[in-house]
């Protein structure tokens, strides 16, 4: 199986910000934006991987300005990192005021995909040739996520184990009430 380069899978999906795409309050639905993220992140690891990929995990999800209707929204997709059937597709993505010809980067995502065979078992994907900083960059970042979000979900686990009454006292400072006995 070929090595292929991070630019072979680069994708950009451009989509205009339609009123039907809007909440109540005018702006547009975080899960629109979501939705059109994971269909890039889909392009770019299928055809990176050669097969179709199923989405596994999405980290860093921050929608910390909000999206009009009537912006142009680009997202840009590239493969950061590879294991032997996942693939990190990093997703930029940037909102254009083509009235004032301004654009902000809203938010950048990380969605985990991964390649699946006629069969629909996992199947191994191409290494990835790493051709400048910024992509030996992104995969050593893809890699420490990796490993950070293994420390995180066992982590997790332990509190879960831990769960007992006596950890109610630590909602002493919290705003909720326990409404039982
Ligand atoms: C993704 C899926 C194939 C993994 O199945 P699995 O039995 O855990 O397979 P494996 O243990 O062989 O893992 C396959 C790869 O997924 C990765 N993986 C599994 N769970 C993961 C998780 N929670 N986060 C990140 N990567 C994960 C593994 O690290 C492995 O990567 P590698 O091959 O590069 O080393 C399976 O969970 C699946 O089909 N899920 C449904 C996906 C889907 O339908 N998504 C659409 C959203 S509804």
């Amino acid at each position: 199986m070929e090595a292929k380069t991070v630019k072979n899978s680069q994708t950009t999906i451009t989509e205009l910000m339609i009123p039907s795409y809007a909440n109540f309050g005018g702006k547009i639905h975080g899960g629109i934006l979501l939705s059109i993220m994971d269909k890039t992140a889909y392009a770019c690891a299928s055809k990176h991987a050669g097969n179709y990929c199923v989405t596994v995990s999405i980290e860093n999800v921050e929608f910390l300005q909000p999206v009009e209707v009537g912006d142009l929204l680009s997202f840009y997709a590239s493969v950061n990192y590879v294991g032997k059937s996942s693939l990190v597709v990093g997703i930029k993505v940037i909102a254009e005021n083509v009235k004032l010809g301004t654009a902000r980067h809203t938010n950048s995502s990380y969605f985990t995909m991964v390649a699946k065979g006629d069969d629909n078992k996992v199947t191994l994907v191409p290494e990835l040739i790493l051709e400048n900083d910024t992509e030996v960059r992104r995969f050593l970042e893809a890699l420490k996520r990796k490993e950070l979000s293994t420390v995180f979900r066992n982590r997790m686990q332990d509190v879960k184990s831990a769960f007992s009454r006596a950890s109610m006292t630590q909602l002493k400072q919290e705003r909720c009430i326990v409404g039982f006995q």
